[in-house]
């Protein structure tokens, strides 16, 4: 742990992976009640070595982020939306849901606790926030836990496609599904992202930066990336995946919102594969990924290229999106919509 007034990173050149911070926050549920907050200096946990998040994957986690503002003040982005999230993953796999109130306290005390990391307006970076829930019963039988742990840390972080906001491609490759039709897809749940990771590294070595995976059941519409939701502007119209095998991206639901606001049309409806060729820009958008344009949707089985992009820059749409959801979460523009929290 670091014990410098403030800490020598250099901001402008973060990429998005972890470093340590002051604090991290946890909270424990025993005996039918969740406990007092505690504080903690270290980045460990002691786990029984038969608890269930380890054998049976009784572990989900929530993605979002604290921006250092124009005017000096700490904004936390959508916290609600995460809070409700991840009560709905808790259910999802049997888990204890985490109070909504309790959430929002934890997310702004680690911020306060860890104000020196909030990297500096103009940076491009921001204070990644990770909480996590995991099942601690020791036990061997396949059944949800009694005892719960909920932490969070922080770590300031830069792009997650090290491109930044310059278009990348991605690939479609029908062999590999992230989830099943009616499985975990909906909610963040690790073994989701187990089940990417064989895709994920295939993809980065052909030079791709995500998998865009179709829907589970019938590989006839587009579902989402590993990390992030998809949209596509086809025609001045926002068109995002509706599937029950995706994560309701909070990103999404705001890049929607200020499409709306912007008098663009928005359509979250199937999108059959072959609609791709229609499109004139796309994005994977998400806490990490804010949107991150697309040039080139690549189907490795079929051979089919959908070129979306050919300069190099991203879409119209895409940059006026991404610029007025960056301009709220650092406080450029007025906050019309109320999704920022500020920390003092
Ligand atoms: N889809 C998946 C699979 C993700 O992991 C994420 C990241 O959280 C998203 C979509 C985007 O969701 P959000 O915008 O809430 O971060
Ligand atoms: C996020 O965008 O917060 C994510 O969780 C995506 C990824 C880093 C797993």
């Amino acid at each position: 742990m670091s014990s410098l007034n403030s800490p020598e990173i250099d901001w402008k050149n973060l990429s998005f992976g972890y470093l340590p911070t002051d604090y991290n926050v946890r909270c424990r549920f025993h005996n039918g009640k969740w406990g007092e907050i505690e504080v903690s200096q270290s980045d460990s946990i002691n786990i029984h070595m038969a608890a269930t998040c380890l054998h049976y994957g009784q572990e989900i986690f929530e993605g979002l982020k604290a921006f250092m503002g124009k005017d000096g003040k700490i904004r936390i982005f959508r916290l609600d939306e995460n809070a409700r999230r991840i009560r709905e993953s808790a259910k999802g796999i049997l888990m204890e849901p985490v109070p909504e109130e309790l959430f929002k306290e934890m997310v702004k005390k680690v911020v306060e606790l860890n104000k020196r990391f909030v990297p500096p307006y103009g940076s491009g970076a921001s204070l990644y926030i990770r909480p996590i829930e995991l099942g601690m019963t020791a036990q061997v039988g396949v059944k949800p836990a009694s005892d719960y742990l909920f932490m969070i840390f922080v770590t300031p972080v830069g792009p997650y496609f090290k491109e930044g906001f310059k278009p990348t491609n991605i690939c479609i490759m029908r062999d590999f599904d992230r989830v099943a039709p009616k499985g975990t897809g909906r909610w963040k749940v690790g073994g989701n992202y187990a089940a990417s990771l064989d895709a994920g590294e295939k993809a980065h070595e052909l030079g791709y930066s995500a998998v865009l995976y179709l829907d589970p059941r019938e590989k006839k519409y587009v579902d989402e990336c590993g990390p992030a939701n998809f949209f596509a502007i086809k025609n001045g119209k926002y068109i995002t995946p509706a599937s029950e095998s995706i994560l309701p991206s909070v990103t999404n639901k705001s890049l929607m919102e200020l499409a709306r606001d912007l008098g663009i049309e928005v359509e979250a409806r199937q999108i059959p594969v072959e609609e791709l060729s229609e499109i004139q820009e796309a994005g994977a958008c998400g806490t990490a990924a804010v949107a991150s344009p697309v040039a080139e949707i690549d189907d490795l089985d079929t051979g089919k290229k959908y070129i979306v992009s050919t300069n190099g820059e991203a879409g119209p749409i895409t940059t006026t999106l991404y610029n007025k959801l960056r301009s709220i979460q650092l406080g450029e523009e007025e906050d019309v919509h109320g999704w920022n929290t500020i920390v003092e």
